[in-house]
């Protein structure tokens, strides 16, 4: 395949009753569902936003990747020692303190089966980064978050886009998802990791303020 490129050879487009996926097949059944199904009420009820990538080829533009983000926030407690400091160090003065940073989750995100492997999941993820890392994001936003399912493709994706777990160690993890269950995990089906968006900003040549 070519070398495709999201921002020069794709459109992207909200999701919509009128600019549905029924037919994008990422491979994972729960998240084809999620996309084709259930996305839209979800959006609705102000849940999660969905957006796509297609390439317009001929008169059917053909989805090739998809994602939802939702508004989120990193609590200080939960991040690990070092990362704590660096994210307090450029707060100014006595307003350092604060309990949680602002974060976007990515809910949900697949890349097409026929597209897997060529750079389209890394170009996706430059651009949801730079999308909140932006001047023209309407709100701060410090942190990228995500449960990644816990798979080698999955985990070797977001590692390989910079992606930190939050938790270092299962033990840990497992700790903090059943503080707050009565049925208690044994196994984690997702990890928690995140990415910083404050050194991205900063070594850009965007002018940011
Ligand atoms: C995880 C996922 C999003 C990755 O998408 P992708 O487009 O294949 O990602 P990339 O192309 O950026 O990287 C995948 C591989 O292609 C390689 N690659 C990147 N650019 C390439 C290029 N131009 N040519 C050939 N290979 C390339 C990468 O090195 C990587 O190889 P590796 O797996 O051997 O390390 C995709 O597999 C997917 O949708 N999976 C199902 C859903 C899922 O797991 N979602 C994430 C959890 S929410």
């Amino acid at each position: 395949m070519p070398n495709l490129s999201l921002l020069h050879d794709c459109t992207l487009h909200q999701l919509s009753e009128t600019t549905r996926i029924d037919l994008f097949d990422c491979g994972d059944d729960d998240l084809n569902e999620f996309f084709r199904i259930d996305a839209l009420p979800h959006q609705k009820a102000l849940i999660g936003k969905s957006y796509y990538f297609t390439i317009d080829e001929g008169n059917n533009p053909t989805p090739i990747c998809a994602f939802t983000v939702s508004n989120d926030a990193l609590r200080v407690v939960d991040l690990p020692n070092a990362r704590k400091k660096k994210a307090a160090k450029n707060i100014p003065g006595a307003k350092r303190h604060y309990p949680s940073y602002p974060a976007v989750k990515i809910g949900r995100l697949g890349v097409h089966e026929n597209y897997k492997g060529n750079g389209i999941g890394w170009q996706l993820m430059t651009f949801i980064k730079g999308w909140f890392a932006d001047a023209e994001n309407k709100t701060g936003c410090r942190f990228v978050v995500v449960d990644a399912y816990n798979n080698g493709v999955s985990i070797g994706y977001y590692e390989r886009n910079e992606f930190k777990f939050l938790f270092h160690t299962i033990e840990s993890e497992l700790a903090y998802v059943n503080k707050a269950r009565e049925k208690k995990k044994t196994t984690l089906d997702t990890r928690i990791m995140y990415f910083d968006l404050l050194p991205l900003k900063s070594s850009s040549n965007q002018p940011y303020d």
